[in-house]
């Protein structure tokens, strides 16, 4: 096919499958999704002390959150400016004074400045004050640590506003890491199947007995003021499950929750891969990470209130429990879909209205990548050049 004007091509309001393997449009998603785009990298409560740090290494970049000597959280690029090794290495740790390069030794404050160059007057001309770590876009946001790849992308805070009152009774600030929960594992499948199944509760009836059990009938997906927000009040007809049904009954009140919070699951989705659970007695998030057109890495933790009542770390327990079958039943569903995805019968997506979560999400890529709403894959090379006529014209 040439490349010509009069030429229209079919458009779809939902992401059609070439999206899911394309390589060029993969880039794409990297560059205006993931780069563009707060990505939560942790809680304060993971860096405590002068000198915690975490690293976050995502999409070629690779991030340092580190806290300081009057305890401010500063995020870098964990990338020295001599000639670009790991200033630290590993997931998290402790720097109690200063960051030294292994490399050559170039060491930085916990601030991000320079602090001392070995053999410095060999480096003719090099001005030391502009030789600080890179700093990247940071926001902290009810405890939690955000990072940006991107300098100019509206704060978390504003994005997020609506949901703030809603927020504020789980006492975010406060909540410590649960001990073994923090996991960051490779899955063979595009992101976007992860979400397309997460990101609608529709299956829920079917595809998982423990949380139909949970909370059955009284569960909803909304869109709230562009935000997905998901309800599942617990039921109290007795679960089959045990694990539903001694959580049902073991969970005990929450003096620092109102009323309609106490038998709650609340979740709530941030753009682009990110969602927070709110349970009476935990939180966790999770989120992907892109790592190729068929595989991504799975990332989460969960955290709580101090709270040493025996009845509450049953609680945790079993909580976790449902939520690891829960895990274990998308996770074939997930399968199945990446599987499915190339057959030349694979449907065009039919959405019920319970599903309009996948359509949200589907939209949001589509506002920002345009290529995104055509119903064929582009030829060979095309997708990039396409996507900047479609994004000048718009
Ligand atoms: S690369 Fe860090 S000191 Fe040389
Ligand atoms: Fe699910």
């Amino acid at each position: 096919m040439s490349d010509s004007t009069s030429f229209v091509p079919e458009t779809t309001d939902i992401l059609a499958p070439w999206t899911y393997w394309n390589q060029e449009f993969f880039e794409l998603e990297k560059e205006y999704i993931y780069k563009r785009n707060w990505l939560l990298v942790g809680h304060i409560s993971d860096i405590p002390n002068s000198g915690d740090y975490l690293t976050f290494d995502a999409l070629g970049e690779r991030a340092l959150i580190i806290r300081d000597e009057n305890l401010t959280i500063h995020a870098f690029h964990n990338v020295c400016r001599h000639r670009g090794a790991k200033v630290v290495e590993g997931a998290y740790g402790n720097c109690p004074r200063a960051l030294v390069c292994p490399f050559h030794g170039w060491s930085y404050h916990l601030d991000g400045q320079v602090r001392y160059i070995p053999r410095a007057e060999t480096f003719p001309g090099l001005q030391q004050e502009k030789c600080g770590l890179v700093k990247l876009s940071l926001e902290i946001w009810f405890g939690f640590i955000f990072i940006n790849f991107s300098e100019n992308s509206e704060s978390l805070a504003s994005q997020m506003r609506t949901l703030v009152e809603k927020l504020v009774p789980y006492q975010l600030e406060n909540i410590q890491p649960l001990a073994g929960t923090k996991y960051r594992q490779k899955r063979p499948y595009n992101w976007k199947i992860i979400h397309d199944i997460d990101n609608e509760g529709y299956h829920v009836p079917i595809g998982h007995p423990s949380l139909q059990q949970l909370y059955g009938n009284q569960y909803s997906d909304e869109i709230e003021n562009g935000i997905p927000v998901s309800y599942g009040y617990i039921n109290e007809k007795p679960g089959k499950l045990w694990s539903v049904r001694h959580y049902q009954k073991i969970l005990p009140r929450f003096d620092h929750l109102p009323d309609d919070y106490q038998r709650l699951w609340l979740y709530t989705g941030i753009f682009p891969s990110m969602v927070i659970g709110f349970y009476p007695d935990m939180v966790e998030y999770y989120m992907s990470i892109p790592i190729s057109p068929d595989c991504s890495e799975y990332i989460g933790a969960a955290y709580a209130l101090p709270d040493v009542r025996r009845e509450v770390k049953l609680s945790r327990y079993l909580t976790q429990r449902i939520n690891q079958s829960t895990e274990q039943e998308d996770e074939s569903f997930v399968r199945w879909i990446q599987k499915g995805i190339k057959s030349s019968a694979f449907p065009k997506l039919q959405l019920s209205t319970l599903e309009q979560g996948v359509k949200h999400l589907h939209q949001q890529i589509q506002q920002r990548i345009p290529v995104a709403t055509l119903a064929n894959e582009p030829a060979p090379g095309k997708v990039t050049k396409i996507n900047h006529l479609m994004l000048s014209h718009h």
